[in-house]
């Protein structure tokens, strides 16, 4: 059985290979599917809900779905880019987010798909949440109040044995990501960075030097999200 496959995305055939997923099918293709909790090289969980398109009338997440021959699939659709921005404004209204002093800004996910789905006030009341910062780690710093609870840092931050550093604490409307106590004298440098790299916000910044790249001259300062994925084009 041959492993290239044919699927659609929004009516357009595209060759991928059995096995893929549907976010990885697309982006190989040049077509975007926004992501929040999915990351490169950490097993997606299908939290966020952001890539969720149509598959025969059925919402299903991109990020954790798995390509079948002649799949049709609805991706950049009005109805979907409408709830994917209804997920960005709700994620803003729940936390406390203040991009132009936040020092993720242009490099920040979230910031940069409320640019892309043209949000400004968002349809639901901000919860004006009371949130701590920590800065008890000598090396990270952690901002509640931008956590958007992917789980980015507790599946992909793990040391040689496979045991994360962090942790979710406390519960419901309180729950909080946390750095484990213990595991927090394991964490080194080079873990700390690899941290604060795939928060896909700014909720845990290294202390001292941060980002390297000033801000203005930034991934998503330069270039809408996705748009590097739509510049390569599609494979056939
Ligand atoms: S700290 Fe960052 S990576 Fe971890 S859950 Fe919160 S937003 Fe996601
Ligand atoms: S990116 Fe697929 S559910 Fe979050």
């Amino acid at each position: 059985m041959s492993n290239t496959i044919k699927i659609t995305i929004d009516g357009v055939a595209v060759e991928t290979t059995r096995g893929k997923t549907i976010f990885e099918a697309a982006r190989e293709n040049g077509i975007f599917i926004p992501t929040l909790c999915n990351v490169d090289n950490v097993k997606p969980k299908g939290s966020c809900r952001i890539c969720s398109v149509y598959i025969s009338g059925r919402l299903m997440t991109a990020c954790t779905t798995q390509v079948e021959d002649g799949m049709e699939i609805e991706n950049d659709t009005a109805k979907l880019n409408d709830m994917r921005k209804a997920i960005v404004e709700l994620l803003f209204v729940e936390g406390n987010h203040f991009c132009p002093g936040c020092e993720r800004s242009g490099s920040c996910e979230l910031q940069a798909l409320g640019y892309r789905f043209l949000m400004m006030v968002p349809r639901f009341s901000f919860l004006f949440q009371t949130r701590d910062i920590e800065a008890t780690n000598p090396k990270l710093m952690k901002d509640n109040n931008r956590c958007i609870m992917c789980k980015r840092c507790i599946r992909g931050i793990k040391d040689e044995d496979g045991k994360s550093f962090f942790a979710f604490a406390r519960r419901g409307h309180k729950v909080v990501i946390n750095l484990d106590r213990k595991q927090a004298a394991k964490l080194t440098d080079d873990l700390a960075r690899q941290a604060m790299e795939i928060c896909p916000v700014g909720a845990l910044i290294l202390k001292g030097k941060g980002f390297d790249v000033p801000i203005g001259r930034r991934k998503y300062d330069t270039k809408p999200i996705g748009s590097d994925v739509e510049a390569k084009g599609g494979n056939c």
